[in-house]
């Protein structure tokens, strides 16, 4: 639709009337979708919001998005949504190590991780970084016989003769027909909006209020031993490394060296046993831990930095020989990890 402005622009150039420009008749359409970049707080310590030129977020594209998210009937049991194993409450984790939630109850081979700040994920999606960005992901899940286990073709039949989603997609994407990409889009955008930066070390590296003297000491603790890889602000480096938990890794023909950690995709050797470092924002909400979630809690997780950690060739060099921790190191690291869970982005995404 044109503006006011190019409107008299127009009648300005064409050098007539006004009038009859204003009077031609325009096919009525929808209005162009509200577009946004969300609010970013400085103690994530990111530049910007990057997003994909060919998708931008609108409002109507995330409200699709979120609508999409959490329906079952685009499974094929009409039972499983992105959110049976992404579960708001849990920080979009489902609180088992492996998942039997998808279509055919199979075991998948690993754990669900936490989703938020995936914007900044520029490295790779996936604990190997086997998918290359938000749009191109969603396919992966909807399809798999192990997850959602469903057609694209009767996806989209389902959503042309659904009550509500003819609308809502015209809103959102007024130029495309209901089509996969469209759908990839809309989950795309609601993914990219999970932003937590509301926790209590978020106030805390604002000023709006202190820590107490364990929390403090715990910030130490982190620093001296997880910021290499954890690091401050979105606490994690984005890169792939061994932190140590198998010395050798089965590699079944069947399975295309899903054991083998980044080396399936980066074939170098240095990525045997790597993954990406998950982020520890929110960590008190994401159990069990780890790429199989093999860790029930963060003491285990601490007792596998200072005790357990093994050594191969592709292990962190700052891990060799295990992490020094004392037993109040370890308390007041708790602590510290506490103030990382972002109770206001759970309660905003809960609803829905
Ligand atoms: C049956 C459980 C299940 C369902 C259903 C499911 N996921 Fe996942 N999701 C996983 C697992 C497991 C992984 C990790 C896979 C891997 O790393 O190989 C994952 C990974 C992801 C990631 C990558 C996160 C990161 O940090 O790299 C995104 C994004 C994601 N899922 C979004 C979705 C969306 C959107 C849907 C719905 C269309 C969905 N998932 C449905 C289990 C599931
Ligand atoms: C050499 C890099 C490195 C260092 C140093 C490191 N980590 Fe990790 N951490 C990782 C990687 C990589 C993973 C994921 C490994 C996997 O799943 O196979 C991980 C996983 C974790 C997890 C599980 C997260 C989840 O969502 O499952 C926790 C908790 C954790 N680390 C805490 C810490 C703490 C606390 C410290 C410091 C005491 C620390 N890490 C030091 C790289 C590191």
């Amino acid at each position: 639709m044109k503006t006011y402005q190019q409107v008299v622009l127009l009648a300005f150039l064409a050098g007539g009337s006004a009038c009859s420009q204003i009077e031609t008749p325009e096919k009525p359409s929808t209005p162009r979708p509200e577009l946004f970049v969300p609010e970013i707080s400085s103690a994530l310590q990111v530049r910007d919001f990057p997003q994909p030129s060919r998708n931008p977020l609108s409002k109507e594209g995330v409200f699709l998005g979120k609508k999409l998210f959490f329906d079952p009937n685009l499974s094929a049991n009409g039972k499983v949504s992105c959110a049976t194993c992404h579960q708001p409450n849990l920080a979009f984790t489902d609180g088992v190590a492996l998942s039997t939630k998808g279509v055919s109850g199979n075991k998948l081979h690993r754990h669900s991780p936490p989703l938020f700040n995936l914007a900044w994920s520029t490295t790779g999606l996936f604990w190997d970084g086997g998918a290359i960005d938000l749009e191109s992901l969603n396919f992966g899940p909807i399809t798999h016989p192990d997850e959602m286990a469903a057609d694209l073709k009767e996806i989209v039949a389902y959503l042309i003769q659904d009550k509500e989603y003819p609308l809502l997609f015209e809103r959102a994407f007024p130029e495309s027909p209901i089509q996969s990409a469209t759908i990839s889009r809309a989950l795309a955008q609601y993914t990219r909006t999970l932003i937590s930066q509301t926790s209590k070390y978020d106030s805390w590296k604002k000023g709006e209020l202190t820590f107490n003297s364990q929390e403090l000491a715990g910030y130490q603790v982190y620093q001296n031993n997880c910021t290499s890889c954890h690091k401050e602000g979105l606490f994690t480096d984005l890169k792939y490394h061994n932190n140590g938990l198998d010395e050798t890794y089965p590699d079944p023909p069947a399975l295309e060296g899903l054991f083998l950690g980044r080396f399936r995709i980066s074939f170098d050797s240095l990525d045997l046993g790597a993954y990406k470092t998950p982020s520890l924002r929110n960590i008190t909400l994401t159990a069990p831990y780890m790429h199989d979630g093999r860790f029930e809690t963060l003491n285990e997780v601490l007792d596998h930095y200072q005790f357990g950690v093994k050594i191969n060739h592709s292990l962190a060099p700052q891990l060799k020989g295990g992490l020094a921790l004392s037993q109040k190191d370890r308390l007041v690291l708790l602590e510290f990890l506490k103030t990382l869970q972002d109770d206001s982005f759970i309660d905003t995404n809960s609803k829905h």
